[in-house]
Parts: structure tokens; sequence; C-alpha cells
């Protein structure tokens, strides 16, 4: 067996997709890695991070590891085929993160690596090929399946008064999107006109809106009002002012459609 690794506080970061991970494929990979280390007399422990729709975030997994006395992580993007666009902002947002971090503790902050996307080393076709080969009772045939475009309820749209778009894109995410989003459901939940009848308000958790600079952001229709840069208290002023008494905070909007640009808006 080889020696141990003699850096001390090692970690693996794997950083996929909430939204391809439902049965916790990142998790398996996270611990056979680390296995593997293991086994090679390594001492690093592995991480996993989402890039969307829910947490845990980059940036809380990466403060974790850094409390915990991780001297070095190391970011593998786990995202196939990878995603162009958060290629290129990840390296920046590393960056502002370790720059904050320095900032806040005074001291040197844990060093942080970008690895390329996995999808460069993958064996994709290698695994193409054995899923081709498998057994054939893993091979379903769909005409075995009753035909269906969608469930029947699927057809009807759920009485409400008001849709909220929530952000949970990359960088919203990274700016803490999805613990502003448990705290909007669970201010929420107390109210029960906003989760049923005409009043309700049907949150959905959105992709990038765009505005990713003035986020973690959400957009309520069809008043058409924006709310950028949430915290906590913004969250609760928009669901006592704006979803239950109708009358928005209007220091806290960053937009209304129809109004002019906000500013910093791109011409
Ligand atoms: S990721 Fe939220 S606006 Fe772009």
């Amino acid at each position: 067996m080889p020696p141990p690794d003699p850096t001390p506080g090692r970690a693996i970061v794997l950083y996929g997709r909430a939204a391809f991970d439902h049965a916790q494929t990142l998790k398996t990979l996270a611990a056979a890695l680390a296995q593997a280390r293991q086994r090679r007399g390594e001492t690093v422990s592995v991480a996993t991070a989402h890039a969307d729709l829910s947490g845990p975030a980059l940036p809380a997994v990466l403060a974790e590891l850094e409390r915990s006395g991780v001297a070095e992580a190391l970011v593998i993007p786990c995202m196939v085929p990878a995603d162009p666009s958060l290629s290129a902002w990840l390296p920046g947002a590393l960056s502002h993160w370790s720059a904050t971090r320095r900032e806040a503790t005074g001291g040197p902050p844990m060093t942080v690596r970008l690895a390329p996307p996995v999808e460069s080393a993958l064996d994709l076709a290698g695994a193409i090929d054995r899923i081709a080969d498998g057994p054939a009772e893993r091979l379903a045939d769909v005409r075995e399946v009753e035909p269906s475009l969608g469930k029947p309820g699927w057809s009807a749209i759920p009485e409400h008064g008001r849709q909220l778009l929530f952000c949970v894109g990359a960088r919203c995410l990274h700016r803490g999107a999805d613990a502003l989003y448990q705290r909007l459901r669970a201010a929420m939940k107390p109210h029960r006109d906003l989760n049923a009848g005409p009043r309700r308000v049907m949150c959905v958790r959105t992709s990038c809106l765009y505005p990713c600079n003035r986020g973690p952001l959400l957009v309520v229709h069809p008043d058409a009002v924006w709310y950028g840069e949430l915290t906590p208290e913004r969250i609760d002023r928009v669901v006592n002012g704006h979803l239950l008494g109708d009358s928005p905070d209007a220091a806290d909007i960053l937009h209304r459609n129809g109004d002019a640009p906000p500013p910093g808006a791109p011409p």
C-alpha cells in the first residue's frame, strides 16, 4: 500500500445538479470515491454540493469543510454533459467565495481548486455500451406499459390568486436561495388562504430568471413585481405585506413590469 497522503485536511467536493440526483447518485459516487481513496491510504473527505434547486449549495459546503479544518478542497463539476454557462461562471464565483472568506475571517482561507468537468474523463461510450449489451430483462419493452401523456389531474389548473416564481438557478442558489425558499414556505404555511382557495399562492421554483447579480430573487404574478437581494427579513415582508396584505413595500421592490428598467439593467 502506498504511504498515506502527506497533505492533511484535503477534501473533494462533487458538484452536481439536484434535479438529476433523486436517487442520491452523487452521494453514492462520493462514498465510492472516499472508499477507494481510503484503500490507497489517502486521508481525504468527499462531500457533495448541488448547483441548483436545493442545497447543500457550494458556499455552505465549502464553509463547513473550512470550519472542520480542511486546508484544501477540490471542486469537481459532475454534470454530464457539462453546462458551458455554469463552467464559465464557476471559477469567478469560487474566487469570490475565497476573497469574501479572507475578508470575513482575516486569515488565509482554505485553498479551493477547481477541476475540469467530469465529462472529459468519463467513459460515457463504455457505459452506454454496457447498458445496450445488458440483460434483456432490464431493457423494458414500452408496449407493456399503459400509454399516457400525463395523469388525469394534470389537466386542471389549480385554484389560485397569485403565482410566485422563486429562482433557484445556480447563481441564486450560490447566494443562499435554498434557505430563503425554505423561509418563504415556512412563513406562508400558517396562513390557510395562502395555501388553498382563491388567494392561494402557487410557488414555483425556477431556473435562472436573468438578473443574477440582483439575486436571490423572486417575482410575484399577476402583479408583475420583482424582489431582489432577498434576505430573511425581506421574505417576511413579502409574505406579510404583499401576499397577505396586498400592499407591497415599495422600498423592497426591485422592479415592476411596465416601469423603467432597474438601474444597472443592460440597454
Ligand atoms: S440564477 Fe437566479 S437570476 Fe440567474
